[in-house]
């Protein structure tokens, strides 16, 4: 194998010093403060993946009183359902599990079968909408902004990522608090805080989903090429945040 290395991803020695993660820290709860300024009910999807683990230290640490909600979308991996509980008991907070519509799941499984998302887009899309998006839709119900833990670096379908963007889905405004973030701030701000890491990091995943749509990656692939490995790089959003 010329060129490629077989050796897994390892989350990133921490390369940032603790004063500009100290100044990115404190700039993460202005805008944080700004936004539950704005608005009156302010929501937090989080997948308990690395970057959401940054939004959700600053949230709770600056006690902002921003309701934090996860899709549980009933593929997850043990790790991550492990992982809710687990940042619960840390934090001393709650976090809203909004699980998919049985009947919405049943009617998937009998169109596509339960593995259907591996066989064409059109099922993959179907699969996201019944245990992701609608449940999205559903945990946003009644708020009037809601933030995600995207960052610019994590794909190429993100190079544009603005702090604050119009989200014409759900008619309401969406915030992206760390879209400036580099892969380097994220693991130093985590590793000097103390923040509690999903274990999957540490068996070569930098981006966790689904258990049957994500795999460990090698130290040379892109930071996302493990999520939906079958397909190409520009399809791999699914409605979460397709604009
Ligand atoms: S995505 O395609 O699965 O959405 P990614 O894992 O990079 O991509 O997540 C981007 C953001 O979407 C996360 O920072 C988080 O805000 C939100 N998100 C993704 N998965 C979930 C989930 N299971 N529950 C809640 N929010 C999620
Ligand atoms: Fe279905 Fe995979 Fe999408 Fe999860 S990531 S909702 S299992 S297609």
């Amino acid at each position: 194998m010329t060129g490629t290395t077989r050796e897994l991803w390892r989350v990133p020695e921490a390369s940032v010093d603790a004063s500009c993660i100290g100044e990115r820290a404190a700039e993460l709860v202005e805008r944080l403060q700004a936004i539950v300024a704005e608005f009156r009910d302010v929501r937090f999807a989080s997948s308990m993946a690395a970057e959401d683990m940054v939004v959700i230290d600053a949230i709770v640490t600056a006690r902002l009183g921003i309701t934090i909600f996860t899709l549980d979308t009933g593929r997850l991996h043990d790790e991550t359902v492990q992982m809710t509980a687990r940042t619960e008991a840390h934090y001393g907070v709650d976090i809203h599990r909004v699980r998919p519509q049985s009947q919405d799941v049943a009617s998937f499984v009998d169109q596509y079968g339960v593995n259907g998302f591996y066989d064409s887009e059109l099922a993959k899309k179907a699969c996201c909408h019944v245990r992701k998006v609608v449940p999205l839709n559903q945990a946003l119900h009644g708020a009037d902004a809601w933030l995600t833990g995207q960052r610019r670096q994590q794909a190429v379908t993100r190079t544009e990522l603005d702090l604050r963007e119009h989200d014409s889905e759900r008619g309401m405004t969406k915030f992206n608090p760390i879209h400036d973030w580099t892969d380097a701030q994220v693991w130093a701000y985590l590793q000097h805080r103390q923040v509690p890491i999903h274990p999957l990091h540490d068996r070569g995943y930098p981006s966790i989903g689904c258990e049957p749509c994500t795999r460990a990656i090698r130290a040379d692939e892109e930071i996302r090429a493990g999520r939906w490995w079958w397909l190409q790089q520009e399809n791999k959003e699914c409605g979460l945040h397709i604009k």
